[in-house]
């Protein structure tokens, strides 16, 4: 396991309670293919080379069992294992806590995410490095538009929206400062890029793909397996 002397860290959100999955285990801790989701996600990032290690946030009651599972699956970058918060926000807070000195960039990906290409995550570090923040997002599909209260408000170009995604890379002291810019003003969002953009940064995006897909209902499971068979075969 590292720590010291690591410039790319990983912090990966998996502390959800996974309600909109139904049940009781929490969603990146069902697994796809005989294996946790989480699992596979750490995977990924062993394969990736543009990561030297991982800061992993799971739900507090977890915390050694995940450990267990993390030296079982034989996985070779998560440095530290650390108990969640209440969103999401908080969780990532908790891993940037522990974040050793000297990183210069910290990734962000969620733990839900296993399908994501490790060219796409070096492509998301390396405009990190360059422009300072970087998301992974993909076009937008359908025509979104904005409603309040069952009425339409607004219909949105589509031609100018992307559907986010993690990874999301920023240098280190972008993504500290603007965490916490937004504990102090009490500031709540469920994308980390938004919290560097109200610093008033410029965040690049890198163009994904469709199959890196966020484990987050059934479906997605059935999906997920479907992903798999398709590599398999
Ligand atoms: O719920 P959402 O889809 O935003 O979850 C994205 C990721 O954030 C998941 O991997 C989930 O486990 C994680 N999360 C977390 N702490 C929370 C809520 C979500 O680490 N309190």
């Amino acid at each position: 396991m590292k720590g010291k002397g690591t410039k790319v860290v990983a912090v990966v959100p998996a502390a959800g309670a996974g309600r909109r999955m139904g049940g009781g285990i929490p969603k990146q801790l069902l697994e796809i293919g005989g294996k946790p989701v989480v699992i596979r996600t750490l995977e990924t990032l062993d394969r990736c080379p543009a990561v030297d290690g991982v800061i992993l946030v799971v739900p507090g009651d977890r915390v050694e069992g995940v450990k267990e599972a993390v030296a079982t699956w034989r996985i070779q970058k998560v440095f530290r294992v650390v108990p969640g918060g209440a969103e999401r926000q908080d969780s990532v807070q908790r891993g940037m806590d522990v974040l050793p000195d000297g990183v210069e960039i910290v990734v962000v990906h969620d733990g839900v995410r296993p399908f994501v290409a490790a060219e796409k995550v070096e492509e998301v570090v390396e405009a990190a490095r360059y422009h300072g923040g970087a998301v992974l997002a993909v076009p937008a599909k359908n025509t979104i538009k904005r409603g309040v209260e069952g009425w339409v408000e607004e219909t949105l170009r589509r031609e100018f929206l992307w559907q986010v995604q993690t990874p999301q890379a920023f240098r280190a002291e972008w993504i500290k400062e603007a965490y916490e810019k937004a504990k102090q003003e009490g500031c709540y969002t469920t994308d980390d890029a938004a919290l560097v953009e109200r610093l008033g940064h410029r965040v690049r995006i890198v163009r994904g793909d469709e199959e890196n897909i966020k484990i987050t209902s059934p479906l997605d499971i059935l999906l997920g397996e479907a992903l798999l068979r398709r590599k398999a075969g």
